[in-house]
């Protein structure tokens, strides 16, 4: 395990670690955030304004850190979120990463902006837990066959991204042109080539085409009639990633979704939103008595972050930068090692708490700061 690595014991010090052997242009887009990326920053921050209040002397000896997440075990719940390019951060890409989630019992959502095809993605894994991320991509027909081969390859839930209709402002990846970044060392978007028309015409002066109609078709002016129709196409439950208004969590309940998760895109979208774990509870109230699951990301770093996110009513929690950062490191066993400081900490943490299972970690567990001299304990 990782944590026997004296310079690599906690998630933080992959980053740095990370940092220090990728390409420029690769470390610009991992760790690029929108606009003065205060969203970004706040998000780890957040999660250090709740206090743990524990319980002690409970009956701890043997803990279960199992869950499930729209019906599936996973072993503990920490789950990797959907990022795009994983051959930016390793050869072996999103193989790597998918051997990794299923080596450590947990899902994984990939991204359909992916370096490796889908399939390929499920067969490097058999019997792994995944989701498969999609953008609400202009062409239909194209969101239809990314959907139809999701299905076919096992993929247990469509995830749609709502908080794209356009890429945020990336200071950082601006001066390698947003395209340029894509088009890399012959990367390509892998999941777009695809036998319909407008593929074919993108195709006719090459590859680099290809990417460039991935790219745009990403960006998408949809409504949530985009996602009540993603539902009568496909009989996967639908979670929509991005939510952070609890206006948009009722719309989301109406559209009959089956999961919330809670994201602002590790704050890459739009700067100014408030940090996730700030939002949770909220939505989670309006979520769960219609029977919607609720998850968030966004700066988890620690196993007390993950406890602190379960007890305000997530189900589970996703990770996104810090498994690229141990991609970058060691490929799958990097994003294992990554996985596991999560479990121990968790696991610690839990412990500490005085939890034995995860229904034992509720909110009388946590405290935000602003309620410190007030709260009745
Ligand atoms: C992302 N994210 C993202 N989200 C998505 O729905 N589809 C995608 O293709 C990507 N791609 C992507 C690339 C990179 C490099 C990053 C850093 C992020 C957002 C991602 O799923 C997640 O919401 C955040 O990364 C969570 O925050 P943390 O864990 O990185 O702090």
């Amino acid at each position: 395990m990782a944590a026997s690595n004296t310079s690599l014991i906690c998630v933080n010090d992959y980053e740095k670690a990370a940092k220090g052997v990728m390409k420029e242009a690769a470390w610009a887009y991992f760790s690029a955030a929108a606009d003065e990326e205060t969203t970004f920053n706040e998000c780890p921050a957040a999660y250090k304004r709740y206090y743990l209040i524990p319980r002690i002397l409970r009956p701890i000896e043997e803990r279960t850190l199992s869950t499930t997440v729209l019906g599936e075990t996973i072993s503990f719940p920490v789950c990797i979120s959907p990022t795009a390019y994983h051959k930016f951060a390793h050869p072996e890409g999103e193989k790597a990463t998918s051997k990794a989630a299923k080596s450590c019992d947990t899902l994984m959502i990939l991204s359909s902006i992916s370096t490796t095809r889908l399939e390929d993605v499920a067969e490097v894994a058999p019997g792994g837990l995944r989701w498969m991320q999609s953008y609400m991509f202009q062409d239909k027909q194209l969101f239809e066959i990314l959907v139809r081969r999701a299905e076919a390859s096992g993929y247990k839930a469509m995830v749609l991204t709502v908080d794209d209709p356009r890429e945020g402002k990336r200071y950082k990846t601006i001066p390698y042109g947003y395209v340029g970044i894509y088009e890399a060392d012959g990367m390509g978007m892998a999941n777009f080539d695809v036998d319909i028309e407008a593929v074919r015409k993108a195709k006719v002066t090459g590859d680099k085409n290809l990417t460039r109609y991935g790219y745009e078709q990403t960006n998408s002016y949809a409504t949530w009639n985009y996602v009540k129709w993603a539902k009568t196409i496909t009989n996967l439950p639908i979670v929509v990633k991005g939510v952070i208004s609890p206006a948009s969590a009722r719309e989301a309940v109406e559209a009959g979704v089956h999961g919330i998760l809670v994201s602002v895109h590790g704050g890459r979208q739009l700067d100014g939103l408030p940090p996730p774990i700030e939002m949770l509870q909220r939505i989670v109230k309006i979520a769960k008595p219609a029977g919607i699951e609720v998850y968030i990301d966004g700066g988890v770093r620690t196993g007390t972050d993950v406890l602190k996110a379960i007890a305000l009513g997530a189900k589970a929690v996703f990770v996104g930068r810090p498994v690229l950062w141990g991609l970058a490191l060691k490929g799958q066993q990097g994003v294992q090692d990554v996985l596991e400081i999560y479990r121990d900490e968790f696991d610690r943490a839990m412990s500490l708490t005085g939890c034995k299972t995860i229904k034992d970690i509720d909110s009388t567990l946590v405290l935000h700061k602003s309620n410190l001299h007030t709260a009745k304990l």
